[in-house]
């Protein structure tokens, strides 16, 4: 028999070399290394539009894991780890990490090997994931023409395509062949072409996962290098793998799920913005991408990364003051398809605009947890992991858009979850009548986000009234008590404070540490020796 502690002593020291599957049910929080946490505890001043190093390290990350887990993540994604360009250019420092100089060393303002290690190994403890940022596409330089010699391991000319700019994004031998950036910081396109090269790529991520324990993998420009190099980069990861394919098309992306695991949804990214930005949004353009992506991607939705900001496009709280309509838009990632993910800052509202003001530095929040969309976020992460375990098929059962009787409002069904949105904004009473719910006659529901009591009607239907123009996510209280809350009791009384108590410990109850450890240590038990 087993001990717990001999269990956690092995996935201590081991990476879980997590497979799609075991990403499914996972909800990851991406942060910016530099922007994070300093090493120890400081509050240095960061002034984005400067964009220089402003001190976080992945030390940093490791005493702020409670913060992060705190709210129900369960996983991690990092900004990129590899030796980048030093020193000041046009566009400031490479404290973001995305310009690679040296493939086969570490960024050293991030920290040493050791420490990189332990931040895998603190998350392991946890039952957590580590997701790595890595490029392949392209190493940066810092003069026109690059000086080539300065790239590590490819330092000669013929390592790479020729000198040419993208500026034709519909000929696609263009946007995988000729370079992004500019004169002033070339992203010289490496030769994916190259059999040479591509064993060196597929050598290096391999072994970069295998010393650091990495558990994911988040590639960068994924629409940038021919389809085919993927299939075998990610067999040599031998972990999740997750691609950037910036684009608004699903057709487009469609593609590029057969060649990775999964792909951040970028197509649904666009309506999303566009249906909460304003009171005037189109809801139904957002709910058929949702379904043609569904269709068309090689595994639907599932797996895909939902999101609502990263480090590449301006916080949503910068395109909108309205708090209602914040509200609506980051509930979205939690009650789709997809797997989660949430920018570091989200929880703290907040509200910087394009790169680089929306790298702001997270220790400037002083971290406090008692925050409106920190609660919001908590109450999210609880009750998709409440949904996950109540219904067996909840991951494999794609979200179902009901009628709602009115333009501004948008029922998301994914049993036993019940998503309400609206973009009426904070001035508007939404009102939701959903017939075809398909919950029980008479059962029983609550609304996470308020802790209020909502009963569906003899036929199973829902027939609600909000107010101030926020959403509400319903999961019957049933689902709840099934992962050890008393929300159900504690709503009953009408004490919304009290219910508040729910999420608190459906929060803590849930991701039971034990169990993860146990599971991890299932899935990958062919490679312990016992
Ligand atoms: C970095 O370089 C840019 C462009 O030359 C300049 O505007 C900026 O002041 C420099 N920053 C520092 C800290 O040297
Ligand atoms: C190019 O890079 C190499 C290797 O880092 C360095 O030795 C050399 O001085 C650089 N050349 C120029 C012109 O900066
Ligand atoms: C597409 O781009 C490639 C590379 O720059 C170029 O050789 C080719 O002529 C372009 N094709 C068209 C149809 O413009
Ligand atoms: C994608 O963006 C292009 C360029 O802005 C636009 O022409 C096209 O209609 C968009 N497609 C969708 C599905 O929104
Ligand atoms: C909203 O989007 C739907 C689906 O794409 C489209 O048919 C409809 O015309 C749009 N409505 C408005 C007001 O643009
Ligand atoms: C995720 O699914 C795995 C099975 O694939 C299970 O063992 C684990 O407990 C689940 N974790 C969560 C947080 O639901």
């Amino acid at each position: 028999m087993l001990t717990t502690a001999f269990v956690t002593t092995i996935l201590a020291s081991s990476a879980f070399a997590a497979s799609a599957d075991q990403w499914q049910n996972r909800s990851i929080y991406q942060l910016v290394t530099d922007r994070f946490a300093t090493p120890d505890g400081s509050s240095p001043s960061c002034d984005t539009s400067q964009r220089q190093y402003c001190g976080g390290t992945w030390k940093g990350i490791v005493n702020k894991l409670d913060y992060i887990q705190n709210m129900g993540f369960d996983a991690i994604w990092i900004s990129p780890v590899v030796a980048n360009v030093e020193g000041n250019t046009s566009y400031g420092e490479a404290f973001h990490g995305y310009w690679t100089q040296d493939i086969n060393s570490l960024n050293s303002h991030f920290g040493s090997a050791d420490d990189l290690k332990a931040l895998s190994s603190a998350l392991h403890k946890r039952g957590m994931y580590l997701m790595v940022d890595v490029v392949v596409n392209h190493m940066a330089g810092t003069s026109d023409p690059p000086n080539f010699s300065s790239f590590q391991p490819f330092s000669s000319q013929s390592d790479f395509h020729a000198e040419c700019f993208v500026s034709n994004y519909d000929n696609q031998t263009e946007v995988e062949q000729c370079w992004l950036g500019d004169k002033n910081v070339p992203l010289v396109d490496v030769n994916t072409e190259d059999a040479d090269i591509v064993k060196t790529m597929n050598t290096w991520i391999s072994t970069l996962v295998s010393n650091y324990n990495v558990d994911g993998v988040r590639i960068d420009t994924v629409k940038h290098v021919r389809k085919d190099f993927w299939p075998d980069f990610a067999k040599s990861a031998g972990v999740f793998t997750i691609g950037e394919v910036l684009h608004n098309e699903t057709d487009y992306v469609s593609a590029y799920t057969q060649v990775l695991d999964s792909v951040l949804d970028y197509p649904t990214w666009f309506p999303l913005v566009a249906a909460f930005q304003t009171t005037g949004g189109n809801l139904s353009a957002l709910a058929a991408t949702v379904q043609q992506a569904q269709s068309s991607y090689k595994k639907g939705e599932f797996m895909t990364g939902s999101f609502l900001e990263n480090h590449d496009q301006p916080r949503f709280p910068s395109l909108t003051q309205d708090q209602a309509l914040i509200e609506n838009a980051m509930t979205w990632p939690f009650v789709q398809d997809g797997v989660p993910i949430m920018y570091y800052g989200q929880e703290q509202s907040y509200a910087g605009g394009p790169d680089p003001a929306n790298r702001e530095a997270l220790w400037l929040s002083g971290y406090v947890e008692d925050k409106p969309l920190l609660k919001q976020v908590k109450a999210l992460n609880a009750a998709r992991k409440a949904a996950i375990s109540a219904n067996s098929n909840f991951l494999n059962t794609g979200a179902k858009f009901l009628s709602t009787g009115s333009e501004s409002s948008m029922a998301v069904s994914k049993p036993p979850m019940l998503a309400l949105l609206t973009n009426g904004g904070s001035s508007s009473t939404p009102s939701w009548t959903v017939p075809d719910a398909g919950y029980q006659a008479n059962e029983e529901l609550i609304d996470v986000l308020s802790c209020k009591m909502v009963t569906a009607d003899a036929n199973g239907g829902v027939n609600v009234q909000g107010s101030g123009g926020s959403p509400q996510v319903l999961v019957p209280t049933s689902a709840l008590s099934k992962s050890g809350s008393t929300c159900a009791e504690d709503a009953t009384g009408g004490q919304a404070s009290a219910a508040r108590g729910w999420v608190e410990r459906a929060a803590e109850s849930v991701p039971i540490v034990a169990a993860l450890l146990l599971a991890g240590w299932a899935a990958q038990s062919s490679l312990v020796i016992l």
